[in-house]
């Protein structure tokens, strides 16, 4: 697996590279969830590329940021047995050179949701998956599920934005209780993650948004938001006290 660390040696690199091109951006420390992406990516793809960058852009809280897990060499570990072609980890100044100030704005969907919760969050993620797309020139990028509004955000630029690459998702990856994978339940302390496994089945088995806003008030969670869409329930709650509490999104197909 080839390590590369700057913008000009991933763009040397992707002109050498002859053949389908598969990527995946992640903020490392690394899960099941990711192992699914790199897997559908290497089912289709002669190469996969695979990036991790902590984006600073896209944390609203620095504390957040500050505790995000960071594991890197158990995920180059993990990514090399793999078989991934290339593992781009930039430092932030090569993403983001000083004096940089353009940024991706969607004034629509990016509103609502984990956007109302957390301002300038998608505004980081869509100027940082731009950059990425852009330096990987990928046939196809995949995302999770469980980030479901920011998959769709993604698709919605790069078609927006007339983007080479298209854009997949691939379903949620759980625990065996349910719990959907996500680098933050590292943060969870024991009775937290007890907790958090309530999440899906609130979402899933309630008869209505209220009714499942209700369960996991009672299950004693903090909630954001419950809202249905285009056939899926979605949920984000917070879980633990400030500054430490921790934000757990998910989703679930319901009949609509
Ligand atoms: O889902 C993530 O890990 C991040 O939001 C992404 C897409 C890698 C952009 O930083």
């Amino acid at each position: 697996m080839k390590i590369i660390r700057t913008t000009e040696d991933l763009r040397a690199y992707r002109t050498s590279l002859d053949g389908a091109v598969g990527f995946v951006p992640t903020m490392g420390a690394l899960h099941a969830g990711h192992r699914a992406l790199i897997e559908a990516a290497k089912a289709r793809h002669q190469h996969v590329v695979v990036s991790i960058f902590v984006n600073p852009m896209q944390f609203n809280e620095a504390k957040d940021l500050e505790g995000y897990p960071r594991t890197e060499t158990e995920d180059q570990q993990l990514l090399q047995t793999l078989g991934v072609s290339a593992l781009f980890l930039p430092p932030v100044m090569a993403l983001y050179p000083k004096g940089d100030h353009y940024v991706v704005d969607e004034l629509l969907l990016s509103q609502d949701r984990c956007g109302a919760a957390r301002p300038g969050h998608f505004r980081g993620v869509l100027t940082v998956v731009l950059k990425l797309l852009n330096l990987v020139q990928a046939d196809v990028a995949y995302f999770g599920e469980k980030d479901y509004q920011q998959f769709e955000l993604i698709q919605g630029m790069a078609t927006a934005l007339f983007l080479n690459t298209r854009i997949e998702s691939v379903p949620t990856v759980r625990e065996a209780d349910g719990l959907a994978m996500s680098s933050r339940n590292r943060r969870l302390s024991k009775s937290q993650r007890r907790l958090a496994a309530k999440l899906y089945p609130c979402l899933l088995d309630s008869e209505s948004d209220d009714a499942a806003r209700t369960a996991l008030s009672h299950a004693g969670f903090a909630v954001d938001y419950v809202t249905s869409a285009k056939g899926r329930r979605f949920g984000a709650v917070r879980v633990g006290a400030a500054p430490d509490e921790i934000r757990l999104i998910d989703n679930v197909r319901i009949n609509a």
